[in-house]
Formats: structure tokens, C-alpha cells, sequence
């Protein structure tokens, strides 16, 4: 599985779906560059949501918000108190991770505790390490590259969240043995126990919108108090930074909160509506992995949808159910998608329910969709911080909804008997990864096929035809000029209809370009040959099966049109 996943990275970069970031300097952390096919593929799924969000719908309208957000709105969002992580530095490895997130201690059979540093050299010094500061006297082993702490008892942590402890074996057994405290989680990558306490961790970006460089004001308030202890200087800096601050949004959601007033005034609607938004947002993760999987700059697709408080839950099963029908959808492999309801200790700060949409990774199950219920929390803070008037008046019935059925047993929405005269909206959202979309279509739609005759297994990307990067790849049989105006009357007629359409004329044989547009996904490649020239008819290959079809030239878009949108006529039709 892992070197089907690196063939796929391999097929990314070669490609030109994906790059390092800055690369010829050495790379970014964490920030990835996305190739010409990269850009279409992830313009293709967003357009998908698009269409089944905003165009095929009459109820949801699109804004589009600054990223830059002001202090005032994350303080009341909660972002600035809440949005954080627990952090843990390893005193051993310098490695930082997340706890909740971290395996459990590994023994070996006699209960001793090995670390794996990464070559012989980081081994020794950690050994030193150990033995001077961290805990010396116990006895330890260095053998190659593993390190051995011997223990004479290990407690585990209880349930009740009281720490266990690690007793070590002392290299004197006659002194006394050395405890070291145990959380119930190691260094992930070494499996190290020296680890400091937990403490929150803000994972917002911050920046300053400051015409001056507030740096100088950070390097007055130090020289003006040179006698402040390390806490008060923090304080001071803190001070002297806030006018200024502001942060890179950590989530599109709260730029449409802050204009929901407006957009219901501007737009005339009112619940049940929703409002979708597209684009960038930020969070300083503690830990990036899997490539586009976790990044500090990604793509969210976001859809608050308001509703009346006694409609919350039947709209939460609605888009739940909504949402994972559009996952599956686009899937070859549906049955690695799954939907998980979240445990009420995993929740984020403003969400009384939530459904993730996961995707089966090479590395595991992993979020790419959560659908929350967020009740009216972000729109009550932003009424309690600014007096916005955020309330909907209720002139008519709402509509009928029968919450027995809708709900099945026990947790049906309770409609008043008496409406409210006012009443503040309920937002159900739903927010898609984009990158780590496009990562789990890729995942899905990459197969290695044998084609026999001793030959290695060649790369097809069974990419569903609309999210397909090229859609048309037209091949003049050989380079000769009695081909070309035909090929671009092909290439003409298919381009009118918006579909990205290649010209292959390379001398590669006919088979070979098959091949190179089977690995990036293009649905069909469609020839000129000799026969063309005689009777304008041209053959269209199809990507999965290798049948070909031949048809007149004129008729190819309307061919290649409808089989595109064959799914998406059954979605206006349902
Ligand atoms: N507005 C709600 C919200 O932001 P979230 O579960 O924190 O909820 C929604 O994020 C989606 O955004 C996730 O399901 C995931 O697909 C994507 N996402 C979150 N953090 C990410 C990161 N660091 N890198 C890539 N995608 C991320």
C-alpha cells in the first residue's frame, strides 16, 4: 500500500499535478504548489460543489469575505480562546506533537522501554543525554541505532485521568529507582517517554495591519522595562501588538456570520437559506503530515445554512445525509468513504453535534468533511459583542415538516405550538477540504494495471470523467500536415463547449499517447487517421474500457457533452 501511495506521489509530481513549494530554495514546510493539472483537477471538484450547492439549488446564495479578520470577530467567535491544541515538546528528540494524537509507550518483551533514533550518531547522543540530564544513573543499552531503558515497573495512567508512572532500573540497584511521570502517550516517531507537561496551543496565523513595523514598538516596550520578569514582558508585548493584530482566517464560516444581516437585507431572503463560501484559509498546525493531507494554507468549502431553531435537527440530518451523497458520487470506491458521528469530548467549541465524512487513506481513516449543527452560537456572540440585529421575524408558518418521521425515535425537533414572534437563526454547516479532497479522489481513482507480457504495471487515473483535469485529448494519427485542419475543427468545436481539450501530435505511436493520458485521468482521446480524411468520421476512445467508437467529427461534443453530464442530469432529475 505504501509504494502504491509513493507511485501516486510519483504520478503528482511527474505529472504536474503537484510541486514542493519553492522547491529550487529548498522547499517550504508543509506548503505545496499545484501543477497546471493539479489546478483543474481541484477547479473540478469545487465546481461540483458549486453546481450542486449554489446553482442546482434556489435556496443557497455565495459570498466571498476577507481572510484578513480583525481581533474583535475571533475573540467573540471564540477562536482566540478556544481554537487551540494541546502541544508537547519531546526534552529528548526536540520533536513537538500533539498528545491526543500520540501512541501509547511500546515494551519490548521484557518490558523494557527501546527508542529508535534515526542513525547510530543521534543515538549516542541521546544516550548521553539521558544519562547527564535526563535521568541519570538509570540503566541504559545503545546498541546500532536503539536505545534500551530498563524498567523495573511501568503504571499505566487510569481512566480517571490520574498519571501512571515509569519506576527505571538504576545502574546501582541499591539507590533508589528514578520515577519518571507517563500521560499514556510517547514521542510518536521515536517512542521516547521525556516529555514536558501538555500546554494549549493557538493555532491561528497572526499578522499586523500596521503601517509602522510593530516590531519597533515590541523593541521600545523591552528597553524601556529592561528589569521585567520574561511574563511581564510578554504582557507588555502583547499590548503593544494588539491594535494592530489581526489574523489569517482559520475558517471561512465567520466572514458569512459577520454579514448575515446583510446579506439577508441585500438578497431579501429568510431561513431556511444558506450561504456558500470558497477559499483559503489558515491554521499554524503543530503537526503537518501526509502532503496535501495537512497543511498551514488550505482550500475549505463552506456552506452555513440558517434555519429556524425547530428545524436545526431535521436540516442537520438533511445536509448530513446531502453531503455524503455528494462524496459518493464522484467515488469509484465508495465503500472507502464512511460517515462517523463525532463523541461529545471531540467537538469543537461552537458545535453541539458532528459528522465527519471520512475518506480510507493509505495511512487510515482520515476527515475531509465535518457537517455540524452549531445551533446559534456564532450568531448570538457576534449580537452580544456588536448589538447586530441578527434576528429573523417570523410572518408566516414554517414549513411543514413532520418531526416525528423526519427523526425517527426520540430526538425529533420540537416545533412550538406558539411561534416566536423573533427568533435567532440555527446554522447547520457543512466544510469540505478541498486539497484533501482532491488527495482522497486521487487515492480512489488510482489503479495499477497489468497488462501481461512481463511488462511493469502501468498507472490509470479512473478519475470520474467531470472531475477529470482534461477532458479531450485529440491525436492526429501521425505528425503529417493533412491532419491538422481537422484536428482543429475537432479541437475548435469541443473547446466552444468549454471542455479542456488537448492536442497531442507528438511522434509518440498512437498506444503510447493512450497510455500518458490514462495515467493523468483524460476520460477520452478521440483520433484523426487515415479514414478521417476521407469520411470526416473520427474514433473516440474511452479511458476505462479501450472501446472505441467512431462518429462524425461534428458530433463528437454532443457525444462527449452528454456522457459528461449523464450523472449530473440524474441529480437535476431526483
Ligand atoms: N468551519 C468549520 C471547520 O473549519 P474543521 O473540521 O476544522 O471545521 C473543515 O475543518 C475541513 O477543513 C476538514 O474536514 C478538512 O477537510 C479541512 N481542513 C481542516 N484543517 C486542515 C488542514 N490543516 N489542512 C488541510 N485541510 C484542513
Amino acid at each position: 500500500m505504501a509504494q502504491k501511495f509513493r507511485s501516486l506521489l510519483d504520478l503528482c509530481r511527474r505529472r504536474g499535478f503537484l510541486y514542493q513549494s519553492a522547491e529550487i530554495y529548498g522547499g517550504l514546510r508543509g506548503a505545496y504548489d499545484y501543477g497546471p493539472l493539479g489546478v483543474e483537477l481541484k477547479k473540478n471538484i469545487l465546481n461540483s460543489w458549486w453546481r450542486h450547492h449554489v446553482y442546482y439549488r434556489d435556496d443557497v446564495v455565495a459570498l466571498d469575505t476577507s481572510i484578513l479578520t480583525p481581533h474583535s470577530v475571533l475573540k467573540a467567535s471564540g477562536h482566540v480562546d478556544e481554537f487551540t491544541d494541546l502541544l508537547v515538546d519531546c526534552t529528548l528528540t526536540k520533536e513537538r506533537f500533539r498528545p491526543d494524537k500520540a501512541p501509547a509507550l511500546s515494551t519490548d518483551k521484557n518490558g523494557h522501554i527501546p527508542i529508535t533514533a534515526p542513525d547510530k550518531d543521534t543515538a549516542l547522543a541521546w544516550a548521553k543525554s539521558i544519562k547527564e540530564q535526563l535521568a541519570p544513573n538509570v540503566k541504559i543499552t545503545v546498541e546500532g541505532k536503539r536505545i534500551v531503558l530498563y524498567t523495573t515497573n511501568i503504571c499505566q495512567p487510569d481512566k480517571k485521568g490520574e498519571n501512571g508512572k515509569i519506576i527505571f532500573e538504576m545502574m546501582d540497584q541499591h539507590q533508589k529507582p528514578l520515577e519518571l511521570l507517563y500521560h499514556g502517550y510517547v514521542e510518536p516517531n521515536t517512542n521516547s517517554p521525556f516529555l514536558t507537561d501538555s500546554r494549549p496551543f493557538n493555532l491561528m496565523f497572526k499578522t499586523f495591519l500596521d503601517p509602522i513595523d510593530p516590531i519597533d514598538r515590541v523593541i521600545q516596550t523591552t528597553i524601556d522595562h529592561p528589569n521585567d520578569s520574561k511574563s511581564d514582558i510578554r504582557e507588555r508585548v502583547d499590548d503593544a501588538l494588539k491594535p494592530s493584530t489581526v489574523y489569517l482566517r482559520p475558517e471561512t464560516a465567520q466572514g458569512v456570520f459577520v454579514n448575515f444581516e446583510q446579506v439577508v437585507r441585500t438578497m431579501k431572503t429568510k431561513p431556511p437559506f444558506g450561504i456558500a463560501q470558497v477559499g483559503k484559509s489558515f491554521r499554524n498546525e503543530i503537526r503537518l503530515e501526509h502532503g496535501i493531507f495537512r497543511t498551514p494554507e488550505f482550500e475549505q468549502l463552506e456552506l452555513e445554512y440558517f434555519v429556524a431553531p425547530w428545524e436545526a435537527k431535521h436540516y442537520f440530518k438533511y445536509w448530513r445525509k446531502e453531503r455524503y451523497n455528494w462524496w459518493l458520487k464522484h467515488a469509484c470506491h465508495p465503500e472507502n468513504f464512511r460517515q462517523r458521528d463525532h463523541a461529545s469530548d471531540e467537538m469543537a467549541h461552537y458545535a453541539t453535534c458532528c459528522t465527519d465524512v471520512e475518506y480510507l487513506y493509505p495511512w487510515g481513516w482520515g476527515e475531509v468533511e465535518g457537517v455540524a449543527h452549531r445551533g446559534d452560537y456564532d450568531l448570538t456572540q457576534h449580537i452580544k459583542n456588536t448589538g447586530a440585529n441578527f434576528e429573523i421575524a417570523e410572518e408566516t408558518q414554517p414549513v411543514s415538516l413532520d418531526p416525528v418521521q423526519e427523526s425517527g425515535e426520540g430526538d425529533a425537533d420540537l416545533v412550538p405550538t406558539q411561534l416566536p414572534a423573533r427568533y435567532v437563526p440555527h446554522v447547520v454547516e457543512s466544510s469540505c477540504g478541498l486539497n484533501r479532497a482532491m488527495l482522497a479522489y486521487l487515492c480512489d481513482a488510482f489503479h495499477q494495471v497489468e497488462d501481461g507480457k512481463g511488462k511493469p504495471p502501468r498507472n490509470v487515473l479512473k478519475l470520474d470523467p467531470r472531475l477529470a483535469p482534461i477532458k479531450c485529448a485529440i491525436m492526429p494519427l501521425t505528425g503529417k500536415p493533412e491532419f491538422n485542419p481537422l484536428t482543429q475543427k475537432v479541437a475548435k468545436s469541443l473547446r466552444r463547449k468549454g471542455l479542456f481539450t488537448v492536442v497531442e501530435s507528438q511522434k509518440l505511436k498512437i498506444g503510447k499517447r493512450y497510455y500518458r493520458h490514462d495515467e493523468i485521468g483524460t476520460p477520452w482521446c478521440i483520433t484523426v487517421d487515415y479514414q478521417s480524411l476521407e469520411d470526416e468520421t473520427v474514433t473516440i476512445r474511452d479511458r476505462d474500457t479501450g472501446n472505441q467508437e467512431r462518429v462524425h467529427w461534428k458530433k463528437v461534443h454532443q457525444v462527449v457533452g452528454d456522457r459528461l453530464m449523464e450523472g449530473e442530469a440524474d441529480d437535476l432529475l431526483e
